[in-house]
């Protein structure tokens, strides 16, 4: 019916189904430089917001997870868009199921959500290649987020996809982004190239219209701030609780004068590395300086309100090479299950000082299960299974092929050869250049030999007789997400060379 009248109206164009806001041509946002603060229709606004992303829960899960971030007193969500989530393979598309970020913003607006959108390309995020799809290292000598030529037709390409259909979902239009974000944290990235960030900006007007509030944000520091803001995007800073709320806001004065206080990343709690213990944030802390931070009237995002998990191979990795797990529960105020934490009672108390709290019931923890004992069977070996595995058959090359050359962005590579020359005594078997991205298992005719492991060991001794098959399955842990070594090439060696057997 609404919909039916709007098309009356001729509005219908600027509202997709299910956004209800009849009065679009009334809805603004924007900044307010003389005064300090945003403005929403007009009036003046303060977020409280927490960051929540849709690709680190279930779609069955959206609506329980929003509903119990609007009943903690959030204002606002926010949510990073994973390009390479989206374009598996280039021009190949996919926005449905756990996928359709469509449906997830059209929850968030039912529920009364507004959302901050932080569109990438790049996103950090702890995910793989920091959102970046892998096959742009298809060129292998491309610099990513750079005026790099094929780097920007692909994110043209994307955002071409991507941004018009982000449009009708922006505030003015009636739907619940009010902000949108170009990049995320350029100023820790070591090319610091100005027209890039000059060409998103024009790129996301053209698409998103010149309305729209764009920011970018960065680490509370002069250093990083000197190449992560831009002219023309409002400029943005992350925090921890615990430091100086005073000092990490003056840093943002240096880039905007004038204009809202934003901490657009303020940690809940910390991320994780594979074999390290989870990382936990006392609440006490949190609460402190978000109260500190609020009391200034100044604009929060809590990052993350709940982390969620890294299904399927999603995971990122830091440099020196540590890969995080799948878990990303972040000690968040809602746990990666979503379920309510004594964080969460505490910090909804401090917003409870700034903001009305809802009426009504929070939804509760889900009930858990006792599955009981899981067994597991052996099926066999990969080595045995490789028919079923790999059921086209084999690629033969003379050197070894990286695994975006073979068009298999994740999981495992077999590499396999044979031995060249019998070698009854132990023979080390090296990988150059610590090449080995990130960890092969080595076996000679289905015996394993041991483990190369990037950062940790380039070395193994192993014997086998001359034609005897060496096997090297060389597993993908994720690429790096963060800093100078984004372009994560997975491979067996850097030299591309067969394994060196003197
Ligand atoms: C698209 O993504 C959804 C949700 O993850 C998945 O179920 C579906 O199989 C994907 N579609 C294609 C064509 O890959
Ligand atoms: C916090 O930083 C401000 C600005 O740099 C400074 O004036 C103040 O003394 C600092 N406070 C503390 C407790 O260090
Ligand atoms: C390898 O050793 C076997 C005996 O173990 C011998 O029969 C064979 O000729 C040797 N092959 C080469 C290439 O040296
Ligand atoms: C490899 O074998 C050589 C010669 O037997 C030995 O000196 C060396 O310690 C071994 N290295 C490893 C890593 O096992």
């Amino acid at each position: 019916m609404l919909r039916f009248l709007l098309r009356a109206a001729g509005l219908v164009a600027l509202l997709p189904v299910g956004l209800g806001a009849a009065t679009a041509s009334q809805r603004s946002f924007g900044i307010n430089y003389d005064k300090d603060y945003f403005l929403k229709d007009g009036k003046p606004f303060r977020y409280i917001s927490g960051s929540i992303h849709y690709s680190r829960v279930p779609r069955y899960y959206w609506k329980d997870r929003l509903l119990k971030m609007k009943m903690a007193g959030l204002d606002a969500i926010q949510t990073y868009v994973p390009w390479n989530y989206h374009e598996f393979k280039p021009g190949v598309y996919n926005f449905s199921g756990d996928r359709d970020i469509e449906y997830f913003l059209q929850l968030a607006n039912e529920i009364g959500l507004l959302v901050i959108l932080r569109a990438g390309p790049y996103i950090c995020a702890e995910w793989d290649m920091g959102g970046l799809p892998a096959w742009l290292l298809e060129k292998e000598s491309i610099v990513l987020r750079s005026s790099d030529l094929d780097y920007l037709s692909a994110v043209e390409r994307w955002m071409g996809v991507l941004l018009p259909k982000m449009k009708p979902y922006l505030y003015q239009n009636g739907g619940p982004v009010i902000m949108v974000q170009v990049e995320n944290e350029y100023g820790s990235y070591f090319a610091c190239d100005y027209d890039y960030l000059r060409y998103l900006q024009k790129l996301f007007h053209h698409h998103l219209g010149d309305e729209v509030v764009l920011f970018t944000t960065d680490g509370a520091s002069k250093h990083y701030l000197r190449c992560g803001a831009l002219q023309g995007l409002y400029a943005t800073v992350d925090f921890a609780p615990g430091g100086n709320v005073t000092a990490a806001f003056l840093t943002q004065r240096g880039s905007e004068p004038r204009g809202p206080l934003v901490n657009s990343e303020f940690y809940t709690g910390w991320l994780d590395h594979w074999g390290h213990p989870h990382s936990v944030v006392p609440t006490n802390t949190i609460a402190k300086t978000l109260d500190e931070i609020l009391a200034r009237g100044a604009n929060v995002n809590m990052y993350m309100f709940i982390g969620g998990t890294n299904f399927a191979y999603w995971n990122g990795a830091n440099m020196p090479y540590a890969s995080q797990p799948t878990s990303y529960d972040y000690d968040a105020p809602l746990s990666e299950a979503g379920d309510l934490t004594d964080k969460y009672f505490a910090l909804r108390e401090v917003i409870g000082r700034y903001n009305h709290l809802p009426e009504g019931p929070i939804p509760p923890t889900t009930p858990k299960y006792a599955y009981g004992r899981v067994t597991m069977e052996k099926l066999g070996t990969v080595a045995e299974l490789l028919d079923d595995l790999s059921p086209s058959g084999p690629i033969r090359s003379t050197y070894p092929l990286t695994f975006v050359q073979l068009q298999q962005y994740f999981g495992f590579v077999l590499y396999r050869t044979t031995f060249p020359k019998n070698c009854s005594e132990p023979t080390p078997l090296f990988s150059p250049l610590n090449g080995v991205h990130d960890r092969a298992y080595v076996s000679v005719d289905g015996v394993p030999q041991g483990v190369l492991e990037r950062g940790k060991s380039n070395m193994i001794n192993i014997t086998g007789k001359a034609g005897a098959n060496l096997d090297v399955l060389v597993e993908n842990m994720g690429r790096v997400n963060y800093g100078r070594y984004n372009n994560d090439f997975k491979l067996l060696n850097h030299e591309r060379t067969l394994p060196f057997i003197p």
